[in-house]
């Protein structure tokens, strides 16, 4: 069940001129709710200028290797969070951290043999950080080749651990793609990740691994998923992480619990009961257009949200009676959508009562 806890900030790292480290000081109290999985993510309530903001930001350090939880955060030009985070905050100053969430991973067993692809850009190296650590750890018999794109050398995060850490492990290949490198690279890691280029990659480097991770800027990322599509790839072995809601991204959501998509309209004063911490608040979804999440809000229920863009999955919830749409979902996977899971920020009523419970797991 997602939480919000107070953590005091441990440690800030500068890692390039416009990214900064952030570790905190978990006390003995909440070590277990701040367990985490590789490639999951936090969410920060941060005050910047009066206004309180929700931010997610992926975890970089592994649960298996590291005794850290540590998140990376690029500074976005005019970003809020970022800025903040980047030029502001101090070491012992006390945040408002959720609990980690998100489902950017693959099981890992010391018996597996397989090869991963990871394509990383700018800050999306972040829950990559996490997740080949832990791989490298766990499964000493797996490969794992890394392409991570960048503008040049300097402004790549993480760039001489990742450097150390492809010297120590035999099992680890990085392939740097520079949009204007500083040193002489290969052609193929020169410039921009196009749909062709993307291709060239995976066949050069791994046509034939058995996972691929995506996390980058929303381009890159629509890239290397149609050239993965392209090359016949299928969807269940391409995790995607998205950062950002992707402007033409395709609408994966029309979620019904029953698992038939559904073109009917949202129902005005739908009967609507939520269930969250094992206490019921039930409201009638008044406002026209409103979501599942805006409308408990205003009804006085503490639900959890962060990007209310459907790119994080913080506001996730199961459907226990009714139907509902979601305008788009870009973070629940196609079997947690069969289950009934649903992302609140994005859910309208189709049933005139709808019974939504943030507990279930
Ligand atoms: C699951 C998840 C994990 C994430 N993990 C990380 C992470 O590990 N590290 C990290 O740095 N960020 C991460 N993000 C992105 C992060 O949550 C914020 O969106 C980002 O820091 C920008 O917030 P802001 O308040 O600074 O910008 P805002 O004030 O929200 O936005 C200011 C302007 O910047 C634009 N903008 C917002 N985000 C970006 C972006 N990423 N690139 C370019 N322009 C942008 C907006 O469109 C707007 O015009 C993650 C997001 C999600 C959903
Ligand atoms: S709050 Fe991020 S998907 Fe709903």
């Amino acid at each position: 069940m997602s939480k919000f806890n107070s953590l005091k900030v441990k440690d800030i790292r500068r890692e390039t001129a416009d990214a900064v480290s952030v570790a905190f000081d978990i006390p003995p109290t909440l070590q277990i709710p701040y367990q985490y999985k590789q490639g999951q993510y936090i969410t920060l309530k941060l005050t910047v200028n009066g206004e309180e903001i929700r931010r997610s930001y992926s975890i970089c350090t592994s649960p298996h290797s590291e005794n850290e939880l540590r998140v990376a955060i690029k500074e976005v030009k005019g970003g809020r969070a970022s800025t903040f985070i980047n030029k502001t905050l101090k070491v012992g100053d006390v945040i408002e951290v959720m609990t980690p969430m998100g489902n950017f991973y693959t099981s890992l067993s010391g018996g597996h043999k397989k090869n991963y692809i990871l394509f990383a850009g700018g800050s999306g190296i972040t829950p990559m950080m996490s997740i080949l650590k832990s791989t490298l750890y766990i499964e000493k018999q797996s490969t794992i080749t890394l392409i991570y794109a960048n503008k040049n050398e300097d402004s790549t995060i993480f760039k001489k651990e990742i450097d150390e850490l492809e010297l120590k492990q035999p099992n680890l290949r990085v392939v740097y793609v520079f949009d204007a490198p500083q040193q002489k690279v290969q052609e193929l890691q020169t410039g921009i990740i196009t749909a062709e280029k993307a291709k060239k990659l995976i066949e050069n480097f791994g046509a034939t691994a058995d996972e691929y991770f995506i996390c980058g800027p929303g381009p890159m990322m629509e890239n290397v998923k149609s050239a993965l599509v392209g090359l016949k790839v299928p969807s269940e072995k391409i995790h995607i992480e998205y950062f950002n809601a992707v402007v033409e991204a395709v609408n994966k959501a029309e979620n019904l619990p029953d698992g038939k998509a559904g073109n009917s309209s949202a129902k005005v004063n739908a009967k609507i009961k939520v269930i969250q911490y094992g206490i019921e608040t039930e409201f009638n979804l008044k406002t026209e257009g409103s979501s599942i999440l805006d409308a408990a809000i205003d009804a006085g229920v503490d639900a959890p949200f962060s990007c209310k863009g459907a790119v994080c999955c913080t506001c996730r919830a199961k459907v226990l009676e009714g139907k509902v749409k979601m305008d788009a979902n870009f973070a629940l996977t196609e079997s947690e959508v069969e289950q009934g899971y649903i992302l609140t920020c994005q859910a309208h009523p189709l049933t005139e009562s709808v019974v939504v419970d943030y507990d279930a797991n």
